[in-house]
């Protein structure tokens, strides 16, 4: 990518200039990067473990701050979503999909409204009044993907969401989240280990290696998700992408 390709526009939602990172420690994880969260797309960032991917979504969340160059990013609103769901124990599934937007003081009917429109949409209805020790893996993960757009967000920032899923689960979790996007439209940052995940989610996949942590490639999806679900995939495209993009990683290790 050139730098005019990487030069913030009005539909950026999130923008990396010349972002890099040396931890305290004196550990350079990231070299200068560019990279763009376009509005209403999904990017996806995938590379070899220590590349710098869950630094560059703690720099878009603003936990971090790049040691040198800049993160811009044209919204407040937004959701950081883990690996692991960290539902609370000791709260239904109702109260936990609530809890963020009460914490952002959503007026109480207002919260209950979208908490139960999410987790109609992520396939939990009947289950409000459990406690995640009575939820599969799965469902505790569709809980906390409620939760995360219960507060209404414009960019969601998910590390290794589904990496805890059964394969059969994660596919299903994956086309959760296109729904989701297409009601409500948000923007994502995604990392993922899966090249088919990345493939079938991602409007744009930046390829990242290490040492120190870069951005070797981003590519456009030849058949990005659709707003309209009726849209079919290209699936020769998507699977010709993943081969693309499996063998860039592959040869990183060599
Ligand atoms: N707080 C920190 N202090 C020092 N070094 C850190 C810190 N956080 C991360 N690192 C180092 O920076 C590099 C990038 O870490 P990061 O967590 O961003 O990688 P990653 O691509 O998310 O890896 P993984 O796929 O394993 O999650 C790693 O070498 C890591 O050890
Ligand atoms: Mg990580």
């Amino acid at each position: 990518m050139t730098d005019s390709d990487a030069r913030s526009t009005s539909d950026d939602l999130v923008a990396f200039h010349s972002a890099d990172k040396v931890y305290g420690n004196g550990f350079r994880a990231l070299a200068p990067i560019d990279l763009a969260v376009r509005r209403g797309e999904i990017t996806v960032l995938v590379g070899p473990s220590g590349c710098g991917k869950t630094t560059i979504l703690r720099m878009a969340a603003g936990l971090t701050d790049p040691t040198s160059g800049t993160m811009d990013r044209d919204t407040d609103r937004m959701s950081y979503v883990f690996q692991d769901p960290t539902l609370l124990a000791w709260r239904t599934v109702q109260a936990n999909v609530e809890v963020i937007a009460k914490l952002q003081k959503v007026p109480r009917h207002e919260r209950r409204e979208r908490a139960e429109q999410a987790i109609k949409m992520v396939g939990l209805d009947g289950f409000q009044k459990s406690y995640p020790r009575e939820l599969s893996g799965g469902m505790k993960m569709r809980a906390s993907l409620a939760r995360s757009v219960t507060s209404d967000p414009e960019l969601l920032l998910m590390d290794e969401p589904f990496a805890a899923l059964d394969e059969f689960t994660r596919e299903k979790m994956g086309a959760e989240l296109l729904r989701l996007w297409r009601e409500k439209r948000f923007s994502v940052l995604f990392i993922t280990h899966s090249i088919y995940e990345a493939c079938t989610l991602g409007h744009q996949i930046a390829i990242m290696n290490t040492g120190p942590g870069h951005v070797v490639e981003v590519i456009k999806s030849p058949s990005p998700p659709s707003l309209d679900p009726d849209v079919e995939r290209d699936e020769t495209a998507l699977r010709a992408l993943q081969e693309q993009i499996s063998i860039t990683l592959g040869s990183f290790r060599e």
